[in-house]
């Protein structure tokens, strides 16, 4: 999907010379701490953001020669950022069904299955204003995929939610995957990624530093007859690189 991807904001390279490949299929967590470059990334795939350098491909499309084949094969949530507040959540994804030319019935009919999977039945018929920020998020993914995208990604789709509204999240993810959607989600939490993702990979310095299942990172980091947690593993893996960095600087020094 992605190889040598490089994106730099004045002086600060963010991506450094990145590969990444991701499965169909599946969801796909890319797991960094705040400010590791996890958004500049995915604006890159969305075609938000122009890479430097590098070669991507998303969903079979070239991005750099064809943007559009690539931006009509996904969705972002946050795009429609624009739910309006005085209409009711039924009436928000009528209107974004209908804005997406589908036919009034098929329109209602869809908004009437999104509700029902994105759990909001009781509030379809409430105004936004009156969502909790849990509801709020579900209406946001539930209008990212009414036109049926095969792959979705999700920018920290759980950030700042309570943890009902977060498992709550978790399983309508779940549900989209199993409906054969993939899902490229980002999280700062490990949990979150343990709990959710098929495959994980570790954004670090502008690189992968590691990709594979919650199991597999486990496996290959723990000390033999020691489990580790993905907890664990993602700080050893940043600190150990740290701590190689330390010892560069002062062999150059
Ligand atoms: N448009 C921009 N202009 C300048 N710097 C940016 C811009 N977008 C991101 N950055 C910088 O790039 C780094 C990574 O940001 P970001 O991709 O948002 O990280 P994350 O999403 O993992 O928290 C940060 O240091 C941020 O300040
Ligand atoms: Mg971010």
């Amino acid at each position: 999907m992605a190889r040598g991807v490089v994106k730099g904001f004045g002086g600060q390279r963010v991506l450094d010379s990145l590969d990444l490949a991701v499965d169909q299929g599946a969801i796909f967590a890319l797991l960094g701490p705040n400010g590791a470059g996890k958004t500049t990334l995915v604006r890159i795939f969305a075609t938000l953001t122009r890479p430097d350098s590098g070669t991507i491909t998303v969903n079979g499309h070239d991005l750099a020669s064809d943007p559009v084949r690539v931006r009509r094969s996904i969705s972002l949530t946050g795009q429609y950022a624009a739910v309006d507040d005085v209409l009711t959540g039924r009436e928000n994804l009528v209107m974004m069904a209908r804005l997406l030319h589908l036919p009034r019935m098929a329109a209602k009919s869809r908004a009437a299955e999104l509700l029902d999977v994105f759990d909001l039945q009781d509030a379809a018929d409430k105004r936004v204003k009156e969502y909790s920020g849990g509801m709020r998020r579900r209406l946001d993914l539930a209008a990212a995929v009414i036109a049926r995208p095969p792959l979705l990604f999700l920018d920290e789709p759980t950030n700042g939610l309570d943890p009902r509204s977060r498992n709550q999240l978790w399983d309508v993810v779940r549900e989209l995957a199993s409906d054969g959607v993939t899902v490229f989600l980002t999280t700062q939490y490990l949990e979150e990624a343990d709990q959710l993702a098929d495959v994980v990979a570790v954004l670090h310095h502008g690189r992968i530093v590691a990709q594979g299942t919650p199991a597999q990172l486990k496996a290959n980091f723990s000390e033999p007859g020691a489990s580790r947690t993905l907890d664990e593993v993602f700080l050893a893996l940043t600190e150990a690189e740290e701590i190689s960095e330390a010892k560069t600087e002062g062999v150059i020094r």
